[in-house]
C-alpha cells in the first residue's frame, strides 16, 4: 500500500475504531463483535508499524500503555482544582439555599448528581486530541498522568462533534464494583494484599509507574465539570448534554430540582438506590445550575459558593473494645480482629470488627477496654474509625502486636514495604495448610467442588488430610459416616455436614477426575506465593514441566517474560525445601499432571538452548505469538540482548540502536518468515 492509501485507511481505521468504543463503553451498546472490533485493531496495528509516522496522537492503539515512567510531571492547573463543603444534615442545605437566593433571587434551579467516590481528574484537550490529563496535587499543581489515563477506555482520545481549539473537564476516575472484586480475589489467590476499598484502588492504579498495568485495572470515569466558564454554555445541565456529544461518559443519574424539597426527594432516593449501583458513591452533590446565577456567586478560596456536597453518613455506634484475636489466612498472614462488645448497626448485631494491621491498631492507638466508634463502610466487616479519648481508662496501657503465631507458635516476620505480618511456617501452621488444600480444591485450580462446603476443615480435623498430597489416599470407607454439627448463629438452626455414601461416591469422582487437570492448573493450585492464575500458566508454558521449573536458576526465572524478582525468589525457596520435592513426587504417583502434553503445547524442543530477542511489530503474528512459539519450541525470550542471545527477531518499528547492538555482537537479526520457516523444517 502506498502511502497516501495508508493515511486514508488509517484516518478511516482511528475514527471507525473511536465510534465502537464510544458505544461498547460510553453507550453501553456496542454494534460489532468483539472478534469484528479486534480485527480492525489488528489491521491499524499492523500499518502503524509499517508507517511509523503516520501514527496518530488520537490513535486508539495508544491505550494499551506506553513505556513506564519513574516519575510524573506536574502541571499548573488553569483553573485551581477546588474541592465542595461538604454537609450531613437537610438544615445546612437550607441555609446553602438561602445563602444562594440572598445573591440570585429566587429564580435558581439546581443540578442534583451523584458524588462519585474516586479520584478527581482534569482532561485537556487541544484540537479534539487529549493532551493533559492532572490529579487534582495540591489544587494548584497536580501530576500528569496522560500515559495511564489514556487506557481507561471511556476517555475518549479524540473529541467529535462541535469542540473548541482548547478544552478542559473534569471528572472522576473510579472502579467499578465486580471489577474492584475481582482484581482483589485474584490478588489474594497470588498472595497479593488485597485494596481496602475501590477508591484506594483505583487512586493507586493511577499513581502506578506503568500503563501496561494501569490498563489492566477496570477503571472508568465519569465527567461532571467544565471549568472555565470560557465556552457560551448556559446552564450546568446544557454543559452536561454538550460534554455528552462531545464522546464523554456522563451520568444520567441527574435531576433538575426547583427546590429544596426536590433536593431531598432525590437525596433520599439514592441513599437506597446506591446499593444497587456498580460503583461507589458517597453523597450527592448539588449545583446551582444556571452559570451566570454561578459567576454571581463566585467561590472562596476553597470552595464554590455555587455547589455543596451532601454526604451519606457512614452509619456509625460506639461500643466497647473487649479483646483482640488473630486470625492466620492461608498465605499466613496475620490479620487482627476486634471483638466487641455486641452493638446494633446498620440493621445488624456487631460484635466484631477488623484491625487491619499493626500499623492501624498504632495510628489508631486503640487500646483494651476504650470506647471506639465503628462504621459500616463498603466492606462487609465493620471497622474501627476511632477512639472516645474522654471515656480512656486512666491505667489503659498501649496495645502491642503479638510476636507469635497464634496457631502454631512460631516468630512472625515483616517484610520491608509491607503491612502485615506472617507467619512462615506454612506447611505445619494449621490454618494454612487447610487454606492451601481449599485453594488446591477450589474452581479455578483442581476444581473437586465435592469437597467444598467445610468438608475439608472435616478431613483436616480427623488427621485424614494432612496435606494435598493427602487427598489422592482417600478411600471411601476412611470417610463414610464422618459429620460435624455447625451450630447455628444467632438463634437459627444448627446445621449438618455428614459424608452419606452419595457424597463420599462424589468426592472420590471428583479426586480421581482432578488427575486430568492440565499442568498450568496444577501448579497454580499448589498455592506458591506469588505464583498466581497467570504466572502459573506462564511458567508451565515456559519450563513445560514441573521438572524444569524446580532446577530453573534465579536468572533463567526472571528472563521469562513479566516474571519478576519477587516470583522467582518465592517459586526456588518453594522448591528449595525437601518436603514439598515429596510432596510433588507423592502427587506424580498419584497420577497429575506435571507436564504440559503434548496436544496442547504442540511442543518440539526444536529450539531447546537458544534464547530469542523479540522485537517490533510482525505482519502475520503478534509479538506475544511469536514468543510463545519460541516457548513451545523449547526456547527461551529474553528482553534484552547480550552475548548469549542467539536471534533477534526483527519485526518493523524496530528501534535502530537494537539493530547496532546485534550487528556488535555478532548476533544474527533474522525476519518472521525465517523465523517460522525455521520451525517448518522440523515439521517436514
Ligand atoms: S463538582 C468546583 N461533581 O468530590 C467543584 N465533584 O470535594 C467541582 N466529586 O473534588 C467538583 N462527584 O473529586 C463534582 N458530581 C460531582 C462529583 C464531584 C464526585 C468529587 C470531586 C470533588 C470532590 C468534592
Amino acid at each position: 500500500m502506498n502511502k497516501e492509501n495508508a493515511r486514508k485507511r488509517i484516518d478511516k481505521l482511528v475514527s471507525d475504531i473511536q465510534k465502537h468504543n464510544h458505544n461498547y463503553y460510553v453507550l453501553s451498546n456496542p454494534v460489532i463483535s468483539d472478534y469484528d472490533f479486534d480485527m480492525l485493531l489488528k489491521e491499524l496495528e499492523k500499518l502503524e508499524a509499517a508507517f511509523p509516522d503516520l501514527v496518530r496522537p488520537d490513535s486508539p492503539t495508544l491505550r494499551v500503555g506506553g513505556e513506564p515512567t519513574k516519575y510524573f510531571d506536574t502541571i499548573e492547573h488553569k483553573h485551581p482544582m477546588l474541592s465542595l463543603s461538604n454537609t450531613y444534615t437537610f438544615d445546612e442545605i437550607l441555609d446553602f439555599d438561602k445563602r444562594v437566593r440572598k445573591v440570585t433571587g429566587d429564580d435558581v434551579q439546581y443540578v442534583c448528581e451523584l458524588k462519585y467516590d474516586g479520584l478527581s481528574i482534569g482532561l485537556i484537550y487541544e484540537n479534539g486530541i487529549l493532551k493533559h490529563a492532572v490529579t487534582r496535587g495540591d489544587g494548584i499543581r497536580g501530576d500528569d498522568v496522560t500515559n495511564n489515563v489514556r487506557t481507561i477506555k471511556s476517555i475518549p482520545l479524540k473529541l467529535v462533534g462541535n469542540y473548541p481549539d482548547y478544552f478542559e473537564i473534569r471528572g472522576e476516575i473510579f472502579m467499578t464494583l465486580d471489577g474492584f472484586r475481582e482484581m482483589n480475589l485474584n490478588r489474594v489467590n497470588a498472595g497479593e494484599s488485597a485494596f481496602a476499598n475501590p477508591r484506594n484502588a483505583a487512586s493507586g492504579s493511577i499513581k502506578m509507574q506503568d500503563p501496561k498495568e494501569v490498563a489492566k485495572r477496570p477503571l472508568d470515569c465519569y465527567l461532571y465539570y467544565i471549568p472555565g466558564n470560557h465556552l457560551n454554555i448556559k446552564s450546568h445541565y446544557d454543559g452536561l448534554l454538550y460534554s455528552s456529544d462531545l464522546g464523554f461518559k456522563v451520568s444520567k443519574n441527574v435531576a433538575i430540582c426547583r427546590n429544596t424539597n426536590e433536593i431531598f426527594e432525590f437525596i433520599n432516593d439514592w441513599s437506597e438506590a446506591r446499593e444497587k449501583l456498580n460503583f461507589e458513591i458517597d453523597g450527592i452533590v448539588i449545583k446551582v445550575n444556571n452559570i451566570s446565577q454561578q459567576k454571581q456567586l463566585g467561590f472562596t478560596s476553597k470552595n464554590p459558593r455555587w455547589a455543596i456536597a451532601y454526604k451519606y453518613k457512614a452509619e456509625r455506634a460506639e461500643t466497647t473494645l473487649d479483646s483482640v484475636d488473630y486470625q492466620v489466612g492461608r498465605t499466613g498472614a496475620v490479620t487482627p480482629v476486634a471483638n466487641l462488645a455486641p452493638v446494633q448497626l446498620a440493621g445488624t448485631i456487631v460484635k466484631r470488627a477488623s484491625l487491619h494491621n499493626s500499623d492501624i491498631i498504632k495510628s489508631l492507638d486503640v487500646r483494651i477496654g476504650d470506647y471506639v466508634f465503628i462504621e459500616k463502610g463498603g466492606e462487609i466487616i465493620p471497622k474501627i474509625v476511632g477512639v472516645n479519648i474522654n471515656k480512656r481508662k486512666q491505667d489503659s496501657q498501649p496495645l502491642s502486636f503479638i510476636s507469635n503465631c497464634p496457631e502454631c507458635g512460631t516468630i512472625l516476620t515483616r517484610k520491608q514495604d509491607e503491612a502485615a505480618h506472617y507467619c512462615t511456617n506454612e506447611d505445619h501452621c494449621p490454618p494454612q495448610i487447610k487454606g492451601k488444600i481449599e485453594h488446591f480444591i477450589s474452581r479455578k485450580a483442581m476444581n473437586i467442588d465435592s469437597l467444598g462446603e467445610g468438608k475439608v476443615e472435616i478431613l483436616y480435623d480427623n488427621g485424614l488430610v494432612l496435606n494435598i498430597a493427602d487427598l489422592y489416599n482417600i478411600k471411601p470407607d476412611m470417610i463414610l459416616g464422618l459429620e460435624r454439627i455447625i451450630p447455628g448463629k444467632e438463634g437459627k438452626k444448627d446445621s449438618r455436614i455428614s459424608f452419606q455414601q452419595k457424597t463420599v461416591d462424589k468426592i472420590i469422582s471428583g479426586i480421581e477426575k482432578s488427575k486430568d487437570v492440565p499442568f498450568e492448573r496444577v501448579l497454580f493450585a499448589l498455592g506458591i506465593r506469588y505464583i498466581g492464575e497467570t504466572v502459573a500458566r506462564k511458567l508451565a508454558y515456559h519450563f513445560k514441566s514441573i521438572y524444569a521449573l524446580q532446577k530453573a536458576t534465579f536468572e533463567e526465572l526472571t528472563e521469562v517474560d513479566e516474571i519478576g524478582e519477587r516470583i522467582a525468589e518465592s517459586a526456588i525457596n518453594w522448591f528449595s525445601k525437601e518436603e514439598h520435592i515429596n510432596l510433588i513426587n507423592r502427587l506424580v504417583s498419584s497420577g497429575l499432571k506435571m507436564e504440559i502434553s503434548s496436544e496442547e503445547a504442540d511442543i518440539s524442543d526444536l529450539l531447546e538452548g537458544k534464547s530469542f530477542v523479540v522485537s517490533g511489530v510482525f505482519t502475520n503474528h503478534s509479538r506475544d505469538e511469536i514468543k510463545t512459539l519460541v516457548e513451545k519450541n523449547g526456547g527461551k525470550n529474553t528482553s534484552s540482548l547480550s552475548s548469549k542471545t542467539s536471534f533477534l527477531i526483527a519485526g518493523d518499528n524496530m528501534g535502530p540502536a537494537k539493530k547496532t547492538k546485534a550487528e556488535k555482537l555478532n548476533i544474527p537479526v533474522i525476519t518472521e518468515n525465517d523465523f517460522i520457516e525455521m520451525l517448518e523444517l522440523d515439521n517436514k
